[in-house]
């Protein structure tokens, strides 16, 4: 059976296209039964359009979080959405509608792409700060989401160098780079071997990420 997801986007999609590339090539066991959207104007709108996906775009504009969220969850419900996949989705999600899609061994069945090594440089900019803060060493984080900005159980994270004579431009192109390969990576993963085989356990066994998550 093939994994049921919902690609969240808000702006252009850079991400979107190397998931929907890597499922068409066979690398990836999961379909993208929808894709959600904040921004109408979003470049990302049309690459799903282009490649035949449904598409459901709805500007929070406007609306409550809880009104804007409960309109997105009934139109998942209606498509059957099993996983969620944030690729550049720059909105917040609320505890309530990630209860929706808790897994019953305790994570949110939610994933997100942030361009740093977590914990560091959170927030929206984060190319921007670990270029800025002068970092050697930058990275991707694949992280499970909970309640709090760019937090949660990690599944995945890949390093790549600052060189002595990077821009921001050539700085972050070499991270999108990183990206695109390691999203499809960890879905291809999930699709396969679900969550639990991408998270670090304690030394008794526990998936440590997880519980320490819950407190
Ligand atoms: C990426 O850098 C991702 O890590 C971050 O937002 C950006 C989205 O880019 N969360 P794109 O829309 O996938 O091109």
């Amino acid at each position: 059976m093939r994994l049921k997801i919902a690609v969240f986007v808000s702006g252009r999609g850079s991400n979107l296209e190397a998931i929907i590339e890597a499922i068409e090539a066979g690398a990836v066991g999961a379909t993208i039964v929808t894709v959600v959207c904040n921004n109408p104007d979003a470049y990302a709108v049309t690459l799903a359009k282009a490649h035949g996906l449904d598409v459901f775009v709805l500007s929070h504009k406007g609306m409550s979080r809880e009104a804007h969220e409960a309109k997105i969850l009934e139109h998942l419900k209606s498509r059957d959405v099993e996983f969620v996949v944030l690729a550049g989705y720059m909105r917040v999600l609320t505890g309530k509608f990630l209860a929706a899609f808790k897994d019953p061994a305790g994570y949110n069945r939610v994933v997100n792409i942030h361009p740093t090594l977590l914990p560091a440089f959170k927030g929206a900019n984060g190319y921007e700060d670990a270029f800025a803060y002068g970092v050697k060493v930058s990275g991707i984080t694949i992280h499970l989401v909970d309640e709090q900005v760019d937090h949660g159980p990690i599944l995945a994270q890949r390093a790549f160098p600052r060189l002595a004579d990077d821009t921001l431009h050539s700085f972050r192109e070499r991270g999108l780079a990183v990206e695109h390969a390691l999203y499809p990576e960890v879905l291809a993963a999930i699709a396969n071997g679900g969550v639990a085989s991408l998270l670090l356990r304690d030394g008794h066994g526990h998936i440590e990420a997880v519980a320490r998550s819950e407190k």
